[in-house]
């Protein structure tokens, strides 16, 4: 375990936070796959958000030298390092919220679904030992592929009795984020303006945006909106081609995170009317998981939103990626049941 400064200069640092904080609850985040592409800039992130009191840093590597790096960062958070399965337990103790990017990512000409056989196993260990030690924390999932490693969470959840629909959730912000800042620069608008929700899962043609629902509104060709549904979709492929072998996306992953992250904190304190896209338990569709716009609250998922009027060429990307994420889920709800 690597505290960031000593143990006298922690506890007066803990009494003057809390004292010129009071009004915002006490939250720990626990990264797992801290000291990773996504792990890092993630937990330089979270280090910066004023939500977090307790930021608990967990790999099986190096999760030393990232803590003691980002916890010399003078804002509010106590950064803690966790390295190895002996310490996952403490790392997790007393979280409110999980934020899972351990795994292996993608090199060119793989699958997110290539990455199963690896990252599966991972999760299921991590999520064992979330049912055990922090039962009640809301899960951002990250790990690909999301479209499985999600319903893995919730079959191994399950079986240690403690699932909870609401408190999991399958981070899809990426594609939210892509589809924005693609649609500004097609549409000629101000792309911190932008909203574009983005459904189904997160792999391929399983990510469907909905630039019918876009605003501001723009009049774009249908030319176009293929071409910009096509790009949100092969976001990641790009990266991934790019880094030629060197990962996949790392930094707009962990500022994509840290968005969701913040939107999952904000809920838990009781800020109303926060809403994002991601991939839960759901009953919109005949799939068991689904993702779509979701309102956040005290408890995790408080509404599961409808997903508006669709086009017909959205609707015909519904129709067409169903049979992929609902194999997707299965494969995962087997394994985790194997
Ligand atoms: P990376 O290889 O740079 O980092 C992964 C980290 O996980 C490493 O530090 C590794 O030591 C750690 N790790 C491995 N096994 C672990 C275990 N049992 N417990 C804790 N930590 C463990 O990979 P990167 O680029 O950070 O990607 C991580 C995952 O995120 C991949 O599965 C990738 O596909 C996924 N990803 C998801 C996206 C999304 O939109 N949901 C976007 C981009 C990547």
């Amino acid at each position: 375990i690597v505290r960031s400064s000593s143990s006298a200069k922690q506890s007066l640092l803990r009494r003057s936070f809390s004292s010129s904080s009071s009004s915002v609850p006490e939250r720990k985040v626990a990264i797992l796959g801290a000291a990773g592409g996504i792990g890092q800039p993630l937990a330089l992130l979270m280090k910066l958000n004023p939500l977090v009191s307790s930021l608990s840093l967990f790999d099986i590597a190096n999760t030393p030298g990232v803590a003691a790096d980002v916890g010399h960062i003078n804002t509010r958070s106590e950064v803690v390092g966790y390295m190895g399965d002996d310490e996952l337990a403490k790392a997790l103790e007393g979280a409110d919220l999980v934020i899972i990017p351990a795994g292996v990512p993608r090199k060119p000409g793989m699958t997110r679904d290539d990455l199963f056989n690896i990252n599966a196993g991972i999760v299921k260990n991590l999520s064992s030992a979330i049912a055990k030690y922090c039962p009640h924390a809301l899960v951002n999932m990250i790990s690909n592929p999301v479209n499985s490693t999600v319903p893995i969470a919730a079959e191994i959840f399950k079986k240690a009795g403690m699932y909870d629909e609401k408190k999991l959730f399958g981070v899809t912000t990426l594609d939210v984020v892509r589809a924005k800042t693609f649609y500004a620069g097609k549409a000629n608008v101000p792309v911190a303006e932008v909203n574009v929700p983005v459904i189904g899962g997160h792999a391929g043609v399983t990510i469907l945006p909905l630039f019918s629902q876009a605003t501001p509104q723009a009049n774009l060709s249908a030319d176009v909106l293929t071409a910009l549904t096509k790009r949100t979709q092969d976001g990641g492929t790009e990266v991934v081609e790019a880094k030629a072998g060197k990962g996949s996306a790392t930094l707009s992953m962990a500022y994509a995170g840290a968005l969701f992250a913040d939107a999952c904190l904000k809920g838990l304190n009781g800020v109303p009317d926060v809403v994002e896209c991601s991939y839960v338990q759901s009953t919109i569709t005949e799939l068991p998981f689904f993702a779509s716009k979701v309102r956040l609250g005290k408890n995790g998922v408080e509404e599961v939103l409808d997903l508006g009027p669709l086009s017909d060429f959205e609707k015909e990307g519904l129709e067409a990626l169903k049979p992929e994420l609902k194999s997707s889920i299965e494969k995962g709800v087997k394994f985790a049941n194997q």
